[in-house]
């Protein structure tokens, strides 16, 4: 392993196999920038001004010691949250790219400190919502209290689905018809006083698989389902921000590629991001 001491060349990729050893903060954007893909950029301390920027780079890891005397990865400063992770697949039979996704998510958020509680809506039985009536004044049905009280509890909440005929399948349609009742998730406005979202203080990450290349649905499709979902749900009960996390072409995707995937999932779930 070759070790290089405070200089860098944005020009060169870095190998996988060289330490850069640089007291200089500035060469971390360049560093990150070349870095090749799946690779990552070591750094053994950081400023506390610094560690936002710094957080939003997902190949970025900070080890060492640090100002506040920690060392190691936790030394984030990132308080442990609580994560609701809801696996929305309707195939309770198979397991599918996106448990393995999931539960790369939901591993390294606990592994992270992070309390992590998992829905998978495939094994609850649950009715679709038939009403409005039901809808404001029925009962939640009993296999969905505990998933309310999930909801309630979680401080994040990591939503995995497949996309299904441009949206999301029908299980979680009505799973979130089930639980986003007036009342639970959002007051009722009476007349022209507008709905409180009651869900607030929560974020949330959507990641979808499809068959299609994300890029051809993120500008050819505008996404509109996922917009729809953080704009008419997720936003409309008060959960923000949501990041979202599209991946494409998961059919005929290589071994390599998913195992890249996994990687950044993991990565996600460890910062609770
Ligand atoms: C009923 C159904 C509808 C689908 N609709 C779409 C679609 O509209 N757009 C798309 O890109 N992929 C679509 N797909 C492909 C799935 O998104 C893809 O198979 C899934 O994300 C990943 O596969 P998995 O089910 O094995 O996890 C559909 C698949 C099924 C079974």
């Amino acid at each position: 392993m070759e070790q290089k001491q405070g200089c860098f060349d944005p020009g060169q990729p870095i190998s996988q196999s060289r330490v850069i050893f640089a007291p200089v903060g500035e060469l971390v954007p360049l560093a990150l920038q070349a870095v090749r893909k799946g690779g990552r950029v070591v750094c053994g301390g950081y400023m506390k001004s610094h560690l936002k920027r710094f957080l939003e780079f997902d190949q970025c890891v900070a080890i060492g010691r640090f100002e506040n005397g920690s060392s190691g990865q936790q030394a984030f400063d990132m308080k442990p949250k609580r994560i609701l992770v809801i696996q929305g697949h309707p195939d309770q039979c198979q397991s599918h790219f996106g448990h393995a996704l999931s539960n790369a998510y939901a591993k390294a958020a606990s592994e992270h400190g992070h309390e992590v509680r998992y829905l998978c809506l495939a094994s609850i039985d649950f009715p679709l919502l038939r009403s409005r009536s039901d809808w404001e004044d029925g009962e939640v049905p009993e296999s969905l209290v505990s998933a309310q009280k999930d909801i309630l509890w979680a401080q994040h909440i990591a939503l995995f689905f497949p996309l299904w005929l441009g949206g999301m399948p029908a299980l979680l349609k009505g799973f979130l018809e089930q639980v986003a009742r007036p009342g639970f998730a959002f007051t009722s406005g009476k007349g022209n006083v507008l709905p409180a979202k009651l869900l607030g203080g929560r974020s949330a990450r959507i990641v979808v698989t499809m068959g299609m290349p994300a890029l051809v649905y993120r500008w050819y499709y505008r996404a509109h389902s996922i917009k729809a979902m953080e704009r008419n749900i997720l936003g409309f009960v008060g959960i923000n921000p949501v990041h979202e996390t599209l991946i494409g072409a998961v059919e005929g995707m290589s071994e390599e590629h998913r195992v890249c995937w996994l990687r950044k999932l993991a990565t996600l779930g460890a910062k609770a991001a």
